[in-house]
């Protein structure tokens, strides 16, 4: 199969995108979150899924139904989704984690494929190797080749219609990561899960989730379908979108309420340290944690999972909606004021800019500066660039205040974008909405900006009128500028009003 992904809207490296799966015939909606459901245990049930959380696609695992003695049979003659009572899409794992956990699975690649067609299986897995982060470089290297082997294996088993997934792995080594990526896309295998995060995610090491993530898209291209295997708690949704992450798959929701942990957009509670319950789903509306805690084990972990479910699926409507409205980068920077590991991987996402930049749009919603990270935002560096294409004449005026007739051309100049001729000023993002108390980085990303148009216009003169920026900005515009504070022009030519 192939072509089967759709990408809608682009924000950064994120996307609304359609995953058409042929052997369900249903579209599922991405970022899409699938949640884990246990054959054996449902503390939801899937039909529950679906009707009231709106879960379009959820992953279940083959090989725990291969092995089970009461299961095989029942899903190999009534098929996964009349098991399961559930009618969208259904990917199944292979068992890959359990070898990770045992050391040993006794089923080969083709095998456990075959089965997963057999039971119905909308998107099945093959068996590669979760090679933990910051293994050994041999270690690494050696396992990649095992699980590019399975992938090789797994294009020549009879799969019908069923998609197949081709995992990513290569532990935390980068370029590693790319040449698996590359390897995959080769294969023409369908879906790509970026594998054995789960320990990155568990150490909430969000700064190396976004280099495994952008290292394999680097490999992969943007236009593949990329999962991000094991990541299931809504905090870091927005990152992983943002950085390129189609799907996600839950099992924190169940595995959370089980002990008692409450999720939240802005890490994880637990329910015995809470006063109030900080949601408006219909659990924390209806009950008070006291009211929770009283309730019989059951009783309380099922609420637990649903209210985790809850947040889990709004927090992926808010990311949808904005990727609509072009401010996924601003829901990604309000998350990452919610946890210092998150504003890790913000940065971390920060240093791909250049990436970034290739699938934002030109034009979205006004830019909002909201931190100092939004000075370094793909649409600063697309301006910055823009710059440095830039030709002018004569003596030009880079200033804070307004038009000056003295000069050949008198531009604005907007911290963190540095200049740009008036006539831009209605154009996004130079129409962002910037405080009015401004940080240093800020000024230092406008002054970068000067320097980009000065570098490329060598003969012409600039003068530079600023208001109140730092030494830190002002010792990087370059010598042969002149420059002066904005008061000390207004004492001779007072003709502009002043608009920034
Ligand atoms: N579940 C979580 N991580 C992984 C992984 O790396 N591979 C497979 N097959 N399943 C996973
Ligand atoms: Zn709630």
């Amino acid at each position: 199969m192939s072509g089967f992904f759709e990408q809608r809207t682009a924000d950064a490296a994120g996307r609304i995108g359609e995953l058409a799966v042929p052997r369900s015939g249903v579209t599922v909606e991405t970022p899409a979150l699938m949640p884990v459901v246990n054959p054996h245990v449902q503390t939801i049930a899937p039909s529950r899924l679906e009707e009231e959380f709106g879960a379009e696609i959820l992953i279940t695992n083959g090989y725990i139904l291969s092995q089970s003695e009461d299961l095989r049979e029942a899903a190999l003659s009534m098929g996964l989704h009349d098991l399961l009572d559930f009618s969208g899409a259904i990917m199944t794992d292979s068992g890959s984690f359990q070898l990770a956990e045992y050391g040993e699975i006794d089923v080969t690649t083709p095998e456990i494929l075959d089965f997963q067609y057999e039971i119905g299986s909308d998107i099945g897995t093959p068996i590669d190797i979760p090679t933990p982060p910051d293994a050994g470089r041999d270690q690494a290297e050696r396992e990649l080749s095992t699980t590019q082997n399975r992938l090789e294996r797994a294009r020549e088993v009879e799969t019908g219609e069923m998609l197949v997934n081709a995992p990513v792995q290569g532990s935390t080594y980068p370029d590693l990561r790319e040449d698996a990526g590359r390897h995959a896309r080769d294969t023409g295998l369908d879906v790509f899960p970026v594998g054995a995060a789960v320990p990155l995610l568990n150490a909430y090491r969000y700064d190396d989730v976004v280099e495994i993530v952008t290292a394999a898209k680097r490999g992969l291209g943007a236009d593949k379908p990329v999962h991000l295997f094991g990541a299931g708690h809504p905090m870091m949704f927005a990152l992983a979108v943002a950085a390129g992450c189609d799907l996600f798959d839950s099992a924190a929701y169940a595995l959370y309420a089980r002990d008692d942990r409450y999720l939240t957009v802005r890490g994880t509670e637990q329910l015995g340290e809470l006063d109030y319950l900080p949601c408006e789903c219909p659990i924390c509306v209806a009950h008070t944690p006291d009211d929770l805690r009283d309730l019989g084990d059951d009783e309380r972990e099922r609420h637990l999972a649903e209210h985790n479910l809850y947040v889990s699926f709004g927090e992926l409507r808010r990311i949808k909606q904005a990727i609509r409205r072009g401010n996924l980068l601003e829901l990604v920077e309000a998350r990452a004021r919610g946890h210092p590991a998150m504003l890790d991987g913000y940065r971390a996402l920060l240093d791909h800019a250049d990436r970034l930049e290739r699938s934002d749009p030109v034009s979205k919603d006004a830019f909002f500066h909201l931190s100092t990270e939004s000075a370094r935002r793909p649409e600063v560096r697309r301006h910055h660039d823009r710059l440095a294409r830039l030709a002018l004449e004569g003596h030009v005026l880079l200033t804070a205040g307004g038009e000056n007739s003295s000069y050949d051309e008198s531009w604005r100049i907007v911290p963190p974008f540095g200049p740009f001729p008036r006539h831009l000023s209605e154009t996004y993002p130079l129409t962002a909405e910037v405080p009015e108390r401004t940080g240093r980085e800020s000024y230092e990303a406008a002054a970068e900006g000067v320097v980009q148009l000065v570098e490329s216009n060598p003969d012409v003169e600039f003068t530079l009128a600023h208001r109140e920026w730092p030494t830190s900005a002002l010792e990087r515009v370059p010598e042969r500028v002149s420059v002066v504070p904005l008061e000390s022009m207004d004492e001779y030519d007072a003709a502009g009003e002043t608009d920034q």
